[in-house]
């Protein structure tokens, strides 16, 4: 059960980098109309820039390599009861979380994804759409499972692929994208639990 009356809900952003996506949450996080606060960051690298995010806005966090997934995982999963948070979105978090995670955590994971899931699941998925000539990219809001990239879609939304679009164009656009849909998806998987 994740849904409280009158408090917002206790949230963990897991990240590994750029942090664009921790940033935007963190936005919305402050609005008196979202249901969610953001309790914790984990990052998996010790100079992840998003970091900067948590700092500013006075927020704890912890990093933790993986290297050691199994001890790593054991480590988080305890920071994460100790704060007592209800939901983690994954925003850029470049590993792979365990069956055993998942299933330990037992309350929802969120990721965000840039393709229109289930097609380009993985890394590198604006150059796949380029090479392969599609007409449209996105992004995708999903649940997290055991399989990469594959869990239950809550949001998306489609970008068309224009003739002059370069990687770094699409990213661009995507980002800019999932700045937007990321709370959007959230607030709604929220109001549906
Ligand atoms: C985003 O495009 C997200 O969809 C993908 O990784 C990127 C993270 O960007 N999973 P940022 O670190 O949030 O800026």
């Amino acid at each position: 059960m994740v849904k409280s009356i009158g408090k917002k809900i206790n949230t963990a952003v897991f990240i590994s980098g750029r942090g664009s996506n921790l940033k935007s949450l963190i936005k919305h996080s402050k609005f008196k109309n979202s249901q969610i606060k953001i309790g914790l960051v984990i990052s998996s690298k010790k100079d992840a820039k998003g970091l900067k995010y948590a700092k500013k806005s006075k927020i704890n966090f912890f990093i933790n390599n993986f290297k050691n997934k199994s001890i790593s995982e054991k480590h988080v999963l305890s920071q994460l009861s100790k704060e007592k948070i209800r939901i983690i979105c994954l925003a850029g978090f470049m590993k792979i979380l365990s069956k055993n995670f998942i299933k330990k955590f037992k309350k929802p994971i969120l990721n965000i994804h840039p393709s229109l899931l289930p097609k380009y699941k993985g890394l590198n998925t604006h150059a796949r759409v380029i090479k392969n000539k599609e007409k449209f990219t996105g992004s995708t809001v999903h649940l997290v499972t055991s399989k990469l990239d594959s869990g239950k879609i809550i949001l998306q939304k489609k970008l068309k692929i224009l003739k002059i679009d370069t990687v770094k164009t699409l990213e661009k656009k995507i980002l800019k994208i999932e700045h937007k849909l990321y709370s959007k998806a959230l607030e709604k998987f929220l109001a549906n639990l």
